[in-house]
């Protein structure tokens, strides 16, 4: 028997060795916190909070000051997507992407040739869809606020009225685009001075307009003043939403994808994004191999990976779209067999071809600039956040007289089938523009339990990165031992079918790994962009507390007590 408790207590104690305590790099919280783009908006979600506030009533804070402070994708002239998960378990997500307006039209980007024209989906009115920020913060708050609005809305106008100083982050960002700014709105437009870092800018019009919504609640944003206002600038700037399209729009709650990933349960955003789906298959595609072993970053964890990811989205592209108007193969695209068979022909001896590989067959079955935030509150409620305008600063154009950008969402359509959108995407029928409909996204606002316990929230900017970002940061943590902290700040690599390539953050990895890949076939682009992704996160530690994952690739800041 003595022999029999010493082999149990040996056998014990190598298991438990394996899982290694990973030491917090990042800000440490007893309590609370709130992770987002900017400092000034994690500290106001923050004092909501400590004021009595929920996650939820943080949510409805911190969404509108990153829409003072983060002007280039925290917006009320855009869209997002929540997933919740709540102290007691339950789970659920709210849609307020942007829609179509009822005269838009399937070919209204295309030329008489049926050829796209450049540039009216991202930079003119047209390309700018039905906002759904206020709807989605009014409905949050109607569900689940616990402090009245204007209470949650003061601080935010106080900022406003106060200014935020420019950072160094900002003022590259505002020098930019300074040229795009004049084009869309002349010389005397708020964002076409100058900047530098230190000025402090003031948001006296953002203000206005956010005083009269404290006051008359989300029918000021759709049916009052402010409604009338909108219609009337985008008409002048040769836009075609109109006061129909706003007092019709509404947020809708969504069934999240739910799914697991060995002992993780992971809850993410449905269609009209395509970040559950894709994230779901691709974790599920990966899983069978022994990622850890392979190491971080490593040539044969990165295969894998990348095939996986190529995999997803040659299905997303084809497809995905918005549920209310296509029938999705949500069911099949998860399913075990599915993704099993779509990594049957995976080799480690050579890259497989984008070319070769098209979309999955489904039996009787005939698509940087955005901002994300986590939030866990005291009692353990959990919410994750991605919203946008779209590109940075949404089309460039800007309306002064109430203090906003508008977004270029329209070119998340797919505006011709097959021809890539900004984040060179490509898209098909079932993510074709029509009235009313909402354009698909990759936002992936994401939830993670472990043995039914909150365990990350996590998310990122990144169009069409954000889920091989928010992939990698869960990965990092769970398969590599990376903190919180260091599993955002870790180099990210991309792929995402077409074009057929890897791209890796310059200077990131090692010269001799990317001769390895290129000589297996792959194709690797260390140049297209800087960085990807900007993933800010929350990890609960063994011992409750909470550890911030605020990406070092921009103003990301985590808050808490
Ligand atoms: N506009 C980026 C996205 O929704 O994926």
């Amino acid at each position: 028997m003595k022999k029999y408790i010493l082999l149990f207590t040996i056998l014990f104690l190598s298991c438990k060795s394996n899982e290694k305590t990973i030491e917090p790099t990042g800000i440490v919280t007893s309590k609370a916190m709130v992770v987002s783009a900017r400092e000034e908006a994690s500290k106001i979600g923050v004092e909501i909070l400590k004021k009595g506030g929920n996650a939820f009533d943080a949510m409805v804070a911190t969404e509108l000051a990153l829409a003072v402070s983060h002007p280039q994708a925290g917006n009320i002239g855009g869209g997002g997507f929540m997933v919740y998960r709540k102290a007691n378990g339950e789970t659920g997500a709210l849609d307020y992407r942007e829609k179509a307006p009822q005269s838009a039209s399937k070919d209204m980007f295309l030329d008489a040739n049926k050829n796209v024209i450049e540039g009216k989906s991202t930079e003119t009115a047209l390309a700018s869809g039905v906002p759904g920020t206020i709807a989605g913060v009014f409905e949050v708050h109607q569900k689940f606020g616990s402090l009245p609005i204007s209470e949650i809305l003061k601080p935010v106008i106080a900022l406003a009225e106060r200014g935020v100083v420019v950072t160094q982050y900002q003022a590259n960002d505002l020098s930019k685009y300074r040229a795009s700014f004049i084009k869309a709105n002349g010389p005397n437009s708020l964002f076409s001075k100058v900047y530098k870092v230190g000025d402090t800018i003031k948001y006296t019009a953002l203000a206005q307009t956010l005083k009269r919504i404290s006051k008359n609640g989300k029918k000021e944003f759709y049916q009052g003043e402010t409604a009338q206002k909108l219609v009337t600038f985008i008409a002048k700037k040769g836009g075609i939403f109109s006061l129909s399209d706003l007092e019709k729009y509404q947020a809708k709650w969504r069934n999240p994808i739910t799914f697991n990933y060995k002992d993780l349960k992971i809850t993410s955003m449905s269609p009209p994004s395509s970040g559950g789906i894709c994230l779901n298959q691709i974790m599920k595609m990966i899983e069978p191999y022994h990622l850890a072993e392979m190491g971080h970053n490593s040539q044969k964890a990165i295969q894998v990976i990348t095939e996986a990811e190529r995999r997803a989205y040659a299905d997303r592209n084809y497809f995905l779209g918005d549920p209310d108007f296509v029938k999705l193969p949500i069911k099949e695209l998860q399913d075990s067999t599915y993704l099993k068979n779509r990594m049957a022909d995976f080799s480690f001896d050579k890259a497989t071809k984008s070319a070769v590989l098209a979309h999955g067959t489904i039996q009787g079955y005939e698509s940087k600039q955005t901002t994300h935030y986590s939030i866990v509150d005291a009692e353990g409620n959990a919410v994750s956040v991605t919203t946008t305008l779209n590109d940075n600063f949404g089309s460039k154009i800007y309306c002064d007289e109430l203090g906003f950008f508008l977004n270029n969402q329209m070119d998340d359509f797919s505006a011709k089938a097959g021809v890539a959108n900004l984040y060179g995407l490509t898209g098909s029928e079932a993510n074709s523009i029509a009235p009313e409909k909402r354009m698909l996204s990759s936002m992936s606002p994401t939830i993670v339990e472990k043995n039914g316990k909150l365990f990350m929230v996590v998310g990122t900017p990144g169009g069409s990165t954000i889920i091989t970002s928010v992939l990698q940061s869960i990965l990092n943590v769970y398969e590599f031992n990376l903190s919180m902290q260091e599993a955002v700040n870790a180099p990210r690599f991309h792929h995402q079918w077409l074009p057929d390539e890897i791209v890796f953050e310059p200077n990131s990895f090692s010269k001799s790994l990317l001769k390895d890949l290129k000589m297996k076939g792959y194709t690797i682009n260390e140049k297209h962009s800087e960085i990807i992704g900007e993933v800010d996160a929350i990890l609960v530690l063994p011992n409750g507390k909470l550890e911030g994952g605020a990406d070092k690739r921009g103003d990301n800041n985590a808050s808490g007590y």
